[in-house]
């Protein structure tokens, strides 16, 4: 297949590309600059120049293609430092996944649209559950904007990420290392029993090539390795890391001490990908993140 790659340049999606092209994919990949293109180009995949916010670039990008990966997403640290930005960044979102959409509409092409990891009380989140309602202090709404284009007849599914980690980076939890490096401590909330899924970049750059050969319209995929890994021992790895004491904070002090990650950092986010492994075949393989936050270095990042 020429699969169309939004975010091909990105943590994730520079990954996908290798992935795909190795197993006799070939990629379109979005580059927003001549930076990109040329990572682009020299990972082997053809490039499409434009960006989300240039909705022909999309059009073309997703006519030329047999499928479509999205996992561009404008930058994450908006979100940090100011929340008016970061709802105009799911709505440009909103709006690239539903103008994919219309040029899918009617055909069997797949495409696939990038989420988070699910919630659920008491158990561990599973594929059946509901994503976490777009709101006011999180109004991202990637998944339900795919789901409502299965109406429309696209063969739209849902990914659903955790935190997705390597050495170098590993999603909310790199924010948490520069939060601990700020203040001189590294914490948690509570008891820090509190669980965050994981799964290392590899596992989930697979996960994506094995949901675009083999998966469904309407599906929602998990890619979670670790259903839950507790904070207290994230916070334990951050602090062995960066020699700062680890510390307990109140749950009513986690907004003040957290920040923009107040909103995730008390939250038990257990999640279940048993469905996923077993529709799928998946099966990860990678290096668990407190392995990964063992071996960061911490003066770089
Ligand atoms: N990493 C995680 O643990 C995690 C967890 C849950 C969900 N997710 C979601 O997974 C997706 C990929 O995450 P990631 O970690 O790979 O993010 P990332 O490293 O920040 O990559 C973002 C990608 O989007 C591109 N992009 C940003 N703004 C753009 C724009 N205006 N037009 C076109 N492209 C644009 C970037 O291009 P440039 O290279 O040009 O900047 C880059 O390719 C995102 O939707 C993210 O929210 C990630």
């Amino acid at each position: 297949m020429l699969v169309f790659v939004t975010g091909a340049t990105g943590f994730i999606g520079s990954r996908i590309v290798p992935e795909l092209i190795g197993t006799g994919h070939r990629v379109l990949g979005l580059a927003r600059n001549d930076e990109g293109a040329k990572a682009l180009t020299a990972a082997g995949a053809q490039v499409q120049r434009g960006g989300l916010e240039d909705l022909e670039s999309l059009r073309s990008g997703a006519a030329a293609s047999d499928a479509v990966i999205h996992t561009a997403f404008r930058h994450f640290q908006h979100f940090r430092h100011d929340l008016t930005r970061f709802v105009e960044n799911c709505e440009v979102d909103k709006r690239a996944i539903e103008t994919i959409g219309a040029v899918l509409e009617g055909s069997s092409r797949p495409f696939i649209v990038t989420s988070g990891v699910g919630v659920a009380q008491g158990r561990a989140a599973t594929e059946d559950d509901p994503p976490i309602p777009p709101s006011a202090t999180y109004p991202r709404a990637s998944e339900g904007t795919a789901v409502a284009l299965l109406e429309r007849g696209v063969h739209a599914s849902v990914m659903r990420l955790p935190q997705v980690h390597d050495t170098v980076k590993q999603g909310l939890i790199t924010p948490l290392v520069a939060i601990a490096r700020a203040k001189g401590v590294s914490a948690y909330v509570g008891d820090g029993h509190n669980r965050w899924p994981a799964a290392h970049v590899t596992d989930v750059a697979r996960l994506y090539r094995l949901a675009l050969e083999r998966g469904t319209a309407g599906a929602r995929y998990h890619a979670v390795a670790e259903e839950g890994v507790p904070l207290k021992d994230i916070a334990t790895a951050i602090g062995r890391g960066l020699n700062v004491p680890v510390v307990s904070i109140a749950p009513e002090q986690a907004q003040e001490h957290f920040g923009f990650l107040g909103f995730f950092a008390g939250r038990d986010a257990q999640t279940s990908s048993a469905q996923t492994r077993a529709k799928l075949g998946w099966n990860p393989t990678g290096p668990d993140v407190l392995t990964d936050l063992g071996n960061m270095r911490y003066s770089q990042a």
